[in-house]
Order: structure tokens, then sequence, then C-alpha cells
């Protein structure tokens, strides 16, 4: 799309000043059956169709998984199969311009397909589109372009504000028709994580409010403008870029993965927080930690995920809830991939996050935790009303637990209850009192004693409604409730081994058990009491009540979907709308009910025994469209298997593969051609950081090459003794030298666990013998492996800073007469518009498209006849090399076997591999830094049914060569899915790339 009248869209956003939502003068907040809008929200939730809701969400980037519609819906079903009602979603302007005055919003790039798959599954979205976003990605979202463009980034100057505004209006109309209740959309997000340091100065707040501006001008009228407060400071609640609805963020056991068993204490402050901040407008987290990204040479995604694992989400999460938090995101829910130089210098490939649903797309234990909470807070109507009564350790007999007391406007009591030390790791056994209908009571009250596990929180409830039936008051959790023929049934569990005691009121004296006897139950003074330590299964019926109790491990396995069609609208998940209790599946996505028969639609990983809790009238039940042969439980449920119907498949074996490689350095070769490059005729720069020597500005970014490695030629004649050069390619880059074909040597400077904190730049001096000079054009080639565009969280433009050779001096008397630099083709003109604009790099093999499927590699060698032409072979010398191969994979339709490049490390040898699957890149490995040696290749830039072209390049930094010590493909799960295979994402080859 043109953007021709920048500056007239840029005066009218201006001169329209302040926008807000017919909320009246001196209102604090954007409250409901005060407005017109559509999303309303008072001190303690929001309210859709007037009815509250606690917006339980999962952050979630389409652009870090460009497979797309089919792929994002599975996520976003999986989040909705785990009690998630909303996802929040970063775009990221980078990749929808590759040159200013352009933007594309196709494929990956979509915000449409978001939205309607959002709206198709009934899941609400929350829109983060920056401008920038920070996102651990290249230069946080902002387009390489900006870099030249002469106004402090982030934010009123002109130059700046030119360069965002077309953007953001184009987010705005995208997300106009789709905001609630005509689509998903319920919140947008100005600007991303300003902060104390970085929103004060000129022109922060002027900015803020223009992007707020920008949005309601372009009919964003019906929903809240929201902010990300980092580390909860207050920023932008009021005064001049204030937000409708005040969101914060923080991530409480930080990202230090090398120490995964180390916990910080939660956050006992943020009740405080929220009285001083802004006390008469609800409590909302933009960003809660879900997991951690992990650095170069970090201690890898597995470790992230123990720091962060299933524990921290029951500690940490129900510390929120206790605060009163009735909007929570939880970032990362899934975190995708950085493929194609999506990175910051500090971040590698994968962004998996340790997040409760991996990169591979499958689940974890975390994800389970995380749908008891959902399921809890869905069910439990009065917790959002709820307020504070107390919160310390007075309630228990123990000190070291620590109690926050909450009671709703109606006698509901919830006591959220941890122990007060996360470094505690052993169990604690304790008595609590709970305020009861019947005064004060000491609990448990017929023997036995409460549990709390090291890192263990549990919700004990009191006076506590479902459906027409209440809870005196129960110390097992409640996982969720519904009404089945006319039966109220509600779920409770606790860990196996735990003494639980609840009470319900009944005037029936007849209790029916049935399953594990380890719960007991009597009938007394008109309540039933169920008193025991759970172990598997155990109902217990009397007159319209039904009484689940779960061990943990099992609540784990069971889910809880609304019946398809059953709520007032797509996203309703009150608990009066008709659902069913389902055991055993891996993943169940979808419960229909139509007439007598239950369609159940989901996944397996093993042969599973389904047990099903749902009306007497449903008398046929069907898995993935085959109908069950139906049995009745212990406990009452209906019982079938459902046989796990996928081979382990068969996975091309890349030892075996022939491959074909070519040298992908000719720049260092005699007579090599550069006139066709970018001539480096810049002598100064408006950039802050300025060249460091020399007479030209060699810095890529000012050339338009602004992702990938980049190559820069300097030609000279005459005498040179040596070569003194400057290279900065961000944390963890790394370069090498030659004179013509003389290997001059690399430097890799050092990374960010170094003290200091590593170095983005080194600078050398590269000494040249006599012999090394020839008579008439010599040539210095540097070759940069840039890690990406910094980010920008201090509004300082440290994204501007320079990548490539920031500053040379030939030593010995002459200098250099012409710099030629090279990156990506074409630039910001890059012929890819499919893959965008951050997808290659500059190294030979990705100018000439080797990288792209239909390459006609017929004049490389092979393994075939030379067997030195594989990756596990390599290069002998310094150098660069890419190999190429092909392989088919043909796995059936009802399966989802996630397949990823498997590299084994030799960090004894410095080299740097670049992976591409079918012209997309999806992998940058370093040996020295490391960590990730298993690169997810996802499907639907995988083709699983078909043929898939691979290639991978080794750049030797050492002069004795480099070599991947072994190379292969796996499946990292093998699971039999109710989706359909995501199909191959169109996208051209060769013959449409490089014509
Ligand atoms: C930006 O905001 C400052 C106030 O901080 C103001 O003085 C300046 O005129 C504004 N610039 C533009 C271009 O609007
Ligand atoms: C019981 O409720 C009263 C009134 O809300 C409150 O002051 C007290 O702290 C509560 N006690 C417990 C044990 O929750």
């Amino acid at each position: 799309m043109k953007w021709p009248l920048l500056s007239a869209l840029v005066l009218a956003a201006q001169q329209l000043g302040a926008f807000s939502y017919n909320v009246p003068q001196g209102s604090p907040g954007f409250y409901h059956g005060n407005s017109s809008a559509a999303v309303t929200f008072d001190a303690h939730s929001v309210f859709l169709d007037n009815k509250r809701l606690f917006v339980f969400g999962g952050e979630f980037h389409p652009w870090r998984a460009p497979s797309g519609k089919q792929f994002w819906r599975d996520v976003f079903e999986k989040m909705k199969a785990a009690g998630f009602n909303t996802v929040s979603v970063y775009f990221h302007w980078g990749i929808s311009t590759a040159k200013q005055g352009t933007l594309d919003f196709n494929f990956y790039r979509s915000h449409t397909d978001v939205y309607e798959i959002a709206k198709d599954l009934g899941i609400l979205v929350i829109v983060r589109a920056g401008p920038y976003v920070n996102a651990e990605t290249n230069a946080g979202g902002f387009p390489g372009w900006l870099t030249n463009v002469p106004a402090l980034a982030r934010t009123n100057q002109t130059g700046y504000t030119n360069a965002w505004m077309p953007y953001i209006t184009s987010v705005a109309k995208f997300v106009e028709p789709f905001q609630y209740p005509n689509g998903p959309v319920i919140a947008i997000q100005s600007e991303n994580e300003f902060a104390p340091t970085s929103s004060t100065g000129p022109g922060r707040s002027e900015y803020m409010q223009l992007v707020e501006n920008t949005y309601r001008a372009n009919g964003l009228t019906k929903i809240p403008i929201t902010h990300n407060d980092p580390r909860i400071s207050g920023r932008f609640v009021s005064g001049l870029g204030a937000v409708d609805l005040y969101t914060w963020d923080e991530y409480p056991n930080g990202f230090d993965c090398s120490n995964p068993t180390v916990w910080d204490q939660v956050d006992t402050t943020l009740i405080a927080k929220h009285k001083k901040i802004d006390p008469d407008v609800m409590w909302a987290s933009a960003e809660f930690q879900g997991g951690s990204f992990d650095p170069w040479g970090g201690s890898g995604y597995d470790a992230c995920y123990q720091l962060l694992n299933d524990q921290f989400a029951n500690v940490f999460y129900k510390n929120n809830y206790a605060a009163q938090t009735a909007y929570q995101s939880l970032y990362m829910t899934y975190g995708g991939t950085n493929w194609g130089n999506l990175a910051e210098p500090t971040v590698y490939t994968s962004y998996d996050y340790g997040a409760p649903i991996r990169e591979d797309r499958t689940l974890t234990g975390k994800y389970s935790e995380i749908k008891l909470q959902a399921y809890f807070l869905h069910a439990s109507t009065d917790f959002v009303m709820s307020t504070i009564t107390s919160s310390d350790t007075s309630l228990s007999d123990k000190g070291q637990v620590f109690t926050t007391a909450l009671s709703s406007p109606n006698g509901a009591g919830f006591y959220v209850i941890r122990q007060n030390d996360n470094a505690i790791t052993s169990r604690t056994n304790f008595q609590l009192k709970v305020n009861t209908t019947a005064g004060v009571v000491t609990v448990p009250q017929f023997g036995g004693t409460n549990s709390l596990e090291g890192r263990e929180s549990k919700i004990f409830v009191t006076n506590y409604t479902f459906g027409s039936n209440k809870l005196t008051y129960s110390t097992a959790e409640v996982m969720t409730w519904t009404s089945i023929d006319n039966t109220d049934v509600i779920v409770l569990y606790a860990l196996s081994g735990h003494t639980i005691e609840a009470i319900i009121p009944t005037t029936t004296a007849n209790v029916t058990l049935s399953g594990s006897t380890s719960i007991t139950a009597k009938a007394s003074k008109g309540s039933v009491i169920i008193t025991g330590t759970p172990s598997g299964v155990t109902t217990l019926s009397f007159g319209s009540t039904k009484i689940i109790v779960f061990d943990k491990a099992t609540a784990l396995t069971w889910w809880n979907p609304r019946l398809t069609g059953a709520g007032k609208t797509p996203y309703d998940v009150a608990p009066d709308v008709p659902s069913v209790l389902i055991g055993g599946p891996y993943l169940v996505r979808n419960a229909t009910q139509v007439g007598s028969g239950l369609a159940l639609t989901g996944d397996l990983n093993v042969t599973t025994t389904l047990d099903v809790i749902a009306s007497t009238t449903i008398k046929s039940i069907t898995w993935n469209g085959k109908s069950l042969k139906l049995s009745r439980s212990a406990f009452g449920s209906l019982r079938a298997t459902l046989p796990f119907g996928v081979k382990t498949p068969a996975v091309p074996n890349l030892k075996d593969a022939t491959w074909l490689c070519e040298d992908s350095l000719p720049e260092i070769k005699d007579g090599f051609d550069d006139s066709s490059w970018v001539t480096a005729n810049k002598t100064s720069t408006l950039r802050p950081l300025q060249p460091t020597g020399g007479k030209f500005v060699l810095y890529a970014d000012e050339y338009g090459f602004h992702y990938g490695n980049t190559i820069a030629r300097g030609h000279f004649t005459g005498n040179a003794t040596g070569v003194k050069l400057n290279v900065q390619g961000g944390l963890n880059f790394g370069y090498s030298a030659w004179l013509n074909n003389k290997f001059l040597g690399s430097n890799q400077g050092t990374n960010q666990h170094a003290a200091g904190g590593g170095a983005d730049q080194t600078t050398d001096t590269w000494n040249f013998t006599a012999a090394d000079v020839k008579p008439g054009d010599n040539v210095v080639t540097v070759v940069v492996d840039t890690t990406g565009l910094n980010e920008d969280q201090e509004v300082d433009d440290l994204f501007k800073t320079p990548r490539g050779v920031r500053g040379y001096q030939l030593l010995g008397g002459s200098d250099f007469s012409v710099w030629k630099v090279q990156g990506n083709l074409g630039g910001e003109d890059g012929p890819d518009t499919t893959r965008g604009p951050l997808n290659e790099g500059g190294l030979f093999f990705e100018r000439q498209g080797a990288h792209l499927p239909g390459f006609p590699a017929t004049n490389w060698s092979s393994s075939a006849t030379d067997s030195t032409c594989s990756p596990t072979v390599g290069l002998t010398a310094a150098g660069i090399k890419a190999y190429r191969t092909t392989f088919n994979l043909n796995f059936p339709v009802n399966s989802d076997i996630p397949i990823a490049l498997n590299f084994t490390r030799t960090p004894a040898s410095s080299y740097r591999t670049i992976i591409y699957i079918n012209g997309w890149q999806f992998g940058r490995f370093s040996s020295k830094d490391g960590p990730q040696t298993l690169f997810p290749l996802p499907e639907g830039i995988l083709n699983h049914q078909g043929s898939n072209e691979l290639l991978v390049s080794i750049w030797s930094l050492d002069a004795h060569g480099a070599k991947i010590a072994d190379i292969e493909l796996v499946n990292t799960a093998n699971i039999d899915s109710s989706q359909p295979l995501i199909g191959t994402v169109p996208s051209p080859g060769f013959t449409e790339l490089r014509p």
C-alpha cells in the first residue's frame, strides 16, 4: 500500500485531540453502564454483554508462526481448551514494510486472518501493534529502514511520526470491523513498555497521545486503549497520554534459566500497588511471566521451563488472583520461532520461551496446571467481585502459611494459601480459620490436617455457590462445576496424600458413593460431610447434587468444554453455559451435542480410556467422527477406549541423503566482479553513532541492507601493511576478513555472559605480508554475521547502532579507493514479498537463490561422486559452503508429527550455520554460543505430504575448517490429531524470485 498523504494524516490526528468514550469528565476510568462502548469495566473486572469476565489471556505472535491460519487455529484451540478466553497479540511493524512508503499485511502478516479465526473459535483478542513492541525481536519491531530516519524514535518528532502513522492507521482499519461485539477484539494497546526511565522526556507523552488519537480517529471507539507498564510504576494512568485501562507487566522469577530451581519471592505488594496507582479501575496484567527467553550461550529452554514450571504457575498466578487481578495474559503462552532474522541480538532462533505450549505445539504440565486455574476462575463468578479481608499469616496455626482471604458481597469466601517463603520445598501441615455461614471455624474439623507442599498454592472456598447448591466450605480446590440434567456437578481436587474436607448442606440423607473409596461421605445435621484423601475418581451423589473428587494428577487429565453453540455468544465461558466433563485424552478441542449424540474432537498421544460425564440424554459418542462402543465406569461415567492410530513415522535419514554442495564465498576469488554492488559513497551519517575511522560510512543499513549477513569489499592499490577494522554486528556476532584470497582472521566478540555484558563490536588489526599485496587492485573482504538490530527500550535510538564495518584504516601509506557493500538481494526492494523483508541475508548462496525451492543446483558437486560434499565432512579451511538436499515426507492425515533438525554441537571449531527449509530461514547456529541444537521445522513451512528442500550452510571462522558432527531429522512428538494437516504455505520458488 502506498501512502502519499503522510503529512495530511499526521495533521488530522494531531488536530483531533484527546478522545474518550463519553466518560464524564473527571471519571478515573471507563465504567460499566456509563458509556456507549462495547467493552466496559469497573474497579473489579471487564464486562461483556453485562456479564463480568475474568480476562484469562495468553500471548501469541502470529509472525513467529508463519505457517499461517491452520497452525494459528491449532494454537488458539489448544488455548481455548485450557480455559484461555483471550489471545494477546503483538504485531510487528517491521515485517510489514521493506521500504518506507510500503505496507503489506498478507500471509503471516495478516490481521484479518487472526481476528477471523478467533471469532470463529470464540476467543477474544487484545491487539498490541506498537509501533514499538520490544518482544526480543529485531529492532523491537521497528522496520530496518527506520534506522535511516533522522528523528528520535518513540517521541513526537516529525520524521518518526510520518514513519509510523500509515502503519498504525492501517492497524486501526483492520481492527475496526472486529471490535467487540462484531468481532473478538476487546482492547488495543498503545505503544509498549514505556518505562519510568524511557517515558519521561520531551515528546514521549505527546507521542503516546498521538498513537491513541490515531486509533480513535480511525474508528476504534468501542474498546479501551491500554498501556503495558513495566514494573508497575503507574505510567499513563493520568495526564497526557493517559490510557483507558492501565495494565502492567511483571516477570517475578526473572530470566536466569541457569539456576532453574532458584525462585524469587512472590510480590506481596501487588495489592498495595493497586490501591496506590488506580484503585477505581480493575487490576490488569498485560504480561505476566509465562516462561523466559533464553540468550545465546544460555541454558536452553528445558531449563527455562524448569524455572517457570507448573509449580511456578501454581504459586505465582494464584498470587495475582489473590491481589484481585481480573485480567491476566501469560507471556508467552505459545512462543514460536525467531525464523528469518526475527531475533534481536541477545536471543537465538527458538522462541519456545519455556511456555505452556511448546514451540512444536505440544502441551506441557504447566498447560494443564493453568487449565485448572482458568476453569476455576470461569466457574467462580463471585471471585472477581471479592475484596481482600486479610493478607498475612494470621489465619493459620503455622507461621509459614500465608493466606490472602477474600470475600464477595454475597458472602462467598476465597482463601489463597501458600508457604510464605519460596525457598521452602517441603510439606507443611496446618490448620486454617475460615468464615462460614456458621461463623469462623478451624479446618479441618473432622480430623487430619491440611497440607501444602513446598511451592504449592491452594484456594479454599467457603459459602461457594454452584448452581442451586452451595459448599459450606472445601479444603479441596474447585476445578469447575456445571449443571447436567438439573444436577449441579462440582469437581474438587487435591494432591494425592492430602486430606480434604468439604461440607454441602442438603435435605437428602442418601449419599451414593462410587469410584474410589479413599473419600467417604456422611450425612449429618442437614449437611453432607466429605472427608478423605483423593485417589483417582470418587463421585458422591445426593439429591440434585453430584460431587466429583479427583486426585490432582487425575484432575489434570480432565477437560470441561462448553457445548458448541450453547453460550449466549461464542465467547461465553460462564458456568451456566452447558458443558460436559471429559477425562483422559491428551487434548479435547470441541464437544457438540446433536440430539442424543455427542461429537468430540481432539488429539491423543497414546491409546486412551475416555470418560464422559454428560446428560443421560446422550446415547452415543463419536471421537473425531468415529462411533465409540460405550460402557459405564465404576464412578458412573460413559466409558470407551480411544485407540491411538498413528504409527511411529519413518523420518528420512540425512546421513544417507545425497547432498549437493558449492562454495559460497566467491567474493574472495581473483577477479570477482562487484561492479553491481552498492558503492559505499556516504561520507557522513545522521545516526547518533559515528564512524570510528575511514573516509566512507560503511554501515550496511545506510545502503538498505538491514537483515542477515552482509559483506563489504574495500579496494586499494599500492603498499599496505595491514588493515585495522572495527566491526559491529550486535552481541554474539561474528566476522571474518580476507585480503584477496588470503584469510586474515575472524573475531566473534564476547557474548553477554562475559564480564561487562559482552561486546557487540571488536577492533582488530590484521597484518599483511608483502607477498600478500599484489600489484594493481587488492581487495579486503569482510563478511559479517549480524545478529539483528538492537531493541530501543530506553528511547535512545539504540536500534540505529551500526551494523557491518563501523570504522577502518589501511595501514602503511595507501587508503582504500572504493568500498562496495552487499546484503540481501535487492536490499529494501528484495523480491520475496511472501516470506517478507527479513527472511534473506546477503551470503552468496542467498543472493543466488540457492535456498529457494526449485533452485537448479546442476553445476554443484554431489556427495554421490565426492564424499567430502556433506555438512558432516565440512570445510578444511576458513570459508563458506552451502549444502543442499531434498527429502520426502508422507505423514498420515490424522497425524501431527512435529519435525526438527538436530545438530550435534562441536564447540571445538568455530562455525556458523544458516538453515533454510523450502526457502524459509529457520535457524541460525553458532558453535561458539549455542545452546540451540534442535531446530523445529514447522508443518506448513515443511511439507508433510511431499518433497522438501533443505539448505544448510557452514561458515568456518577457523583457518582449520569446520563441520557439523551430525545432522538428522527427528520427530519431537507423535500425535493422533483431529486437525487437518497444516497445508503448505504457498510460497514462490527460484523461478519466480530469480528470473
Ligand atoms: C513534541 O512535544 C514537545 C513537548 O514535549 C513540544 O514542545 C514539541 O513542539 C512537539 N513536537 C511536535 C513536532 O509536535
Ligand atoms: C470473617 O469475615 C469478617 C467480616 O468480613 C472479617 O473481618 C474476618 O477477617 C473474616 N475472618 C476470616 C477468618 O476470614
